[in-house]
């Protein structure tokens, strides 16, 4: 059945062909028309509007693209709030308390990670999300590892191997067993169920030859490499990731000169998560510099339960434009657009013909509200592939 969606206010399309000719593609008083296969079959203005099986209006209200989340951590059971309080109280985040979500996630029954990964899937759709990525990385064992990433097929196609996310206890006095297993029984186990590898190399966790070795063993078996860098410390994770050809390198913290321009001129995005900052109480990526130098930046949740407990791209698109020196438009873009690029996906992202009907209603007259209005549940509704 076709649809048309009718009486947008502002429609944000990312189509720089149409509207208004900027990055945003911003057409005012417009329609919107997806066909039966969920894809968009028409954008203009909405006097214009072909017809269609069922209609759509939303009483002037803004349409933008869905949010993409290109970075999340969604199977895992426990709680780590005490430690999120101990931290606000003074205390450090470091890549240590990763396992204490390991121990949980280890010990819950399928039924107890698909509740959970369920629910905060639910709290993003709720929240204008249409397409997000999940990591494994809470569970370090074979088992652990295939069976989380199994449940993260359920919810999306965008599933990421991240058995390298820090070397769990039993293997501390040997960590080269660790990484040969990452990269031997445990990616056998996992590729099947998996689109992406990445790796977490930081202090605390891999270092850049055992990135490499493992981004490498997993690209070997048809993954696409991409890595969490330069969060917690400068170190060599972008230019590992710029030289492997990664997708993306996630966080990018602290940066040098050297890596602002190998980002620049590859074709690695940057992806920056603001909401680690805020809840590891840490400075922001200089998202400007990075803009500045003509880096492609993308802006996801990192959800999780240790550094980064939201699943709001909104609150990620304010906290770019107020922290990070990003322009609303920029923002919306990188939480959009910037996201599609970052999982090298060309058919989400943006509202243009032949792309998927992907998009949320906001209860506001413009996009500038999710940066104005921070904290206010805007979304009134989202549709995934029309619906
Ligand atoms: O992206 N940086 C590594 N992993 C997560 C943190 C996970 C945790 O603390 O549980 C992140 O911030
Ligand atoms: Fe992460």
């Amino acid at each position: 059945m076709s649809l048309v969606v009718t009486s947008i206010g502002q429609l944000v399309t990312n189509d720089p062909a149409v509207g208004d000719g900027s990055p945003l593609g911003v057409l005012t008083g417009a329609a919107l028309v997806v066909d039966d296969a969920g894809l968009v079959a028409w954008v203009g203005p909405a006097a214009q509007a072909p017809d269609a099986d069922a209609r759509l209006d939303v009483d002037g209200r803004t349409v933008v693209p869905g949010f993409v989340d290109s970075h999340a951590h969604l199977v895992f059971a426990g709680d780590r709030s005490e430690e999120f309080a101990a931290r606000m109280a003074g205390q450090a985040y470091g890549a240590g308390g990763i396992a204490s979500t390991v121990a949980a996630t280890r010990a819950a029954p399928d039924d107890v990670l698909r509740a959970n990964l369920r629910r905060l899937v639910g709290e993003m759709r709720a929240g204008g999300t249409t397409t997000v990525e999940c990591k494994s990385g809470y569970g370090l064992t074979v088992d652990d590892e295939a069976r989380s990433l199994r449940l993260a097929g359920e919810v999306t196609a965008e599933t990421t191997y991240l058995g390298a996310h820090v070397v769990p206890a039993e293997y501390r006095d040997d960590r080269d067993a660790y990484v040969d297993l990452v990269r031997g029984a445990m990616l056998d186990a996992c590729a099947p169920h998996a689109r992406w590898v990445d790796v977490f190399c930081d202090r605390g966790a891999f270092d850049a030859d055992e990135t490499r070795a493992i981004l490498h063993a997993g690209m070997e078996r048809g993954l696409l490499p991409r890595l969490h860098g330069n969060q917690l410390q400068h170190g060599p994770g972008v230019q590992v990731g710029v030289e492997v050809g990664a997708s993306s390198v996630d966080h990018c913290t602290h940066l040098d000169d050297a890596d602002v321009a190998a980002l620049a001129a590859s074709d690695t995005v940057a992806t920056l998560l603001p909401g680690a900052e805020f809840s590891t109480r840490s400075t922001y990526p200089d998202a400007r510099r990075l803009l500045d130098a003509g880096a492609t930046v993308a802006l996801a949740t990192d959800c999780n339960p240790g550094s980064s407990y939201t699943s709001s791209m909104a609150l990620c698109v304010a906290l770019a434009v107020r922290e990070m020196r990003m322009t609303p438009a920029e923002a919306l873009w990188s939480a959009t657009a910037g996201g599609a690029a970052a999982l090298r996906r060309h058919d989400v992202g943006a509202l243009r013909p032949g792309g998927r009907a992907d998009l949320a209603v906001l209860d506001a007259p413009s996009y500038v509200h999710l940066a104005y209005r921070p904290g206010v549940p805007l979304v009134q509704r989202t549709l995934t592939a029309g619906a």
